[in-house]
């Protein structure tokens, strides 16, 4: 794909909706008590294979239009597969219904591509083994084997790292588990699990500990009835624009029905600081804050004169952003000072290892970085020029430098990708639709 430099992004759009909410959805679903339909499904490869592992545990599925219905199976009545179930490049496929499993009177094995095959399992495979589930991997990663029982043990548990992934696992397992099941993490992470449960008539405890730290309870054995779902649009797509708008002066850019759950928007909030952001027309669906987004382009001026020491980014705002995070480092590129990126080791156990991949990019576009071991620094007021980008099969790396494309000198160029297609297969057709040079 050819990235030519953009003068500016102008228009209206409307995005697929949340891939993070979606999973849930349909997962939630699939074990709920009825038929739930949901309308704005994430269009993403990664929801796909939800769906079709959902299929092979004996879930009907059915499309009509722009909607899927889910035929609830029941928490207890999922099916054991006839084959592996595979995940695809999905790690949110992979960790939620390992949970989900867990807790079901078969065996299953959950396997992927190349990439999820090498990212850290023992993340779930501990928990769900406390829990009473015998879980084999492959030296910590897939394929996972999942003897699964119909009644686990309730468990108090404190992340160790901070992972939406994993306390959803958790959560998703404790509606088989006799007992309640606490979930504390010392890093506020994203809670769409927790508000999907609840919609499905879960009842659930959240609240805060100390300073930082929260909890989510789930008391077992819970039943779920099903309700029909509207996804609000994808956040994380949406950074993609808003980044490409506020970087490129004069843009204007409406994006309506986006989610703004408040564990999402912290890269929204940041680039407020930057330039023009405005969420407007909020309002509430299936328990999920959205609203409209409106961005203006910032003139180079006034962005590089903005933060006169380097933006830094550590521990406790990392998971907020966490996916938009190669994003921001080529955002910070364009401050005056520059931005450091610490304790985001998690950032290397990605669909790619996200450090290494920003960096490698960066400097193919002339930027001054620094790796460390958990992190980055990006030398600021930087003159990007076009370059080859290789993306490494990651779709994220993919779209942040398409955007880092549309501010640089000269022309780039991404390789393999189709791999967008793994969040946001319209990406480049949306991003052409609203660019003008
Ligand atoms: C996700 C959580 C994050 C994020 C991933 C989606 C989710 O992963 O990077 O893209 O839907 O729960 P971790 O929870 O492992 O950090």
């Amino acid at each position: 794909m050819i990235i030519k430099p953009a003068k500016r992004i102008h228009g209206s759009i409307r995005l697929p909706g949340d891939k993070s909410i979606s999973h849930r959805a349909a997962m939630i679903a699939a074990i709920a008590e009825g038929v739930s339909r949901i309308t704005n499904y994430s269009t993403s490869a990664d929801c796909a294979a939800t769906l079709s592992c959902l299929r092979e545990l004996g879930v009907r599925i059915d499309r009509s239009g722009g909607e899927i219905q889910i035929n609830g199976a029941g928490k207890d009545g999922l099916r054991a597969p006839g084959k592996d179930l595979d995940c695809g490049n999905s790690g949110t496929t992979m960790r939620l219904l390992a949970g989900i499993l867990a807790g079901q009177s078969f065996t299953s094995t959950l396997t992927g591509d190349e990439s999820l095959r090498s990212r850290p399992m023992l993340r779930v495979v501990e928990p769900l083994g406390m829990m009473g589930a015998q879980v084999s991997s492959s030296d910590g990663r897939a394929p996972l084997t999942i003897h699964g029982r119909d009644s686990l043990k309730a468990i108090d548990y404190e992340l160790l790292i901070a992972s939406a992934q994993v306390k959803s696992c958790i959560l998703l397992a404790a509606l088989n588990a006799k007992g309640k099941t606490t979930v504390t993490e010392n890093e506020v992470t994203r809670d769409h699990t927790e508000r999907m449960l609840k919609s499905f008539g879960v009842p659930i405890e959240t609240g805060s500990k100390g300073e930082h730290a929260r909890f989510a309870a789930v008391t077992g054995p819970a039943n779920l009835s099903a309700r029909d779902v509207s996804i609000p649009g994808d956040v994380s797509s949406a950074a993609y624009f808003i980044a490409a708008a506020v970087l490129l002066p004069e843009s204007s850019l409406e994006i309506t029905n986006v989610g703004v759950n408040p564990t999402r928007i912290s890269f929204l909030s940041l680039l407020a600081t930057l330039g023009f952001i405005e969420v407007t027309d909020a309002s509430e669906v299936a328990n999920e804050p959205v609203g409209t987004i409106t961005v203006r382009g910032v003139a180079r001026e006034n962005f590089l004169n903005e933060f006169e020491s380097p933006l830094n980014i550590g521990r406790l705002e990392i998971p907020q952003l966490v996916d938009e995070l190669p994003l921001l480092a080529v955002v910070g590129s364009q401050t005056r000072s520059g931005i450091e990126i610490r304790d985001a080791k998690e950032l290397r156990a990605k669909e790619s290892d996200r450090i290494a991949t920003t960096v490698e990019n960066l400097r193919a576009m002339g930027a001054e970085v620094e790796e460390f071991d958990d992190g980055l620094r990006v030398d600021g007021s930087t003159r990007l020029r076009g370059a080859r980008i290789d993306p490494r099969g990651d779709h994220r790396i993919a779209m942040a430098f398409s955007v880092a494309g549309l501010i640089a000198e000269g022309e780039s160029e991404i390789g393999e990708a189709e791999c967008v297609g793994v969040s946001f297969p319209e990406f480049f057709d949306l991003l052409e639709s609203v660019i003008e040079r």
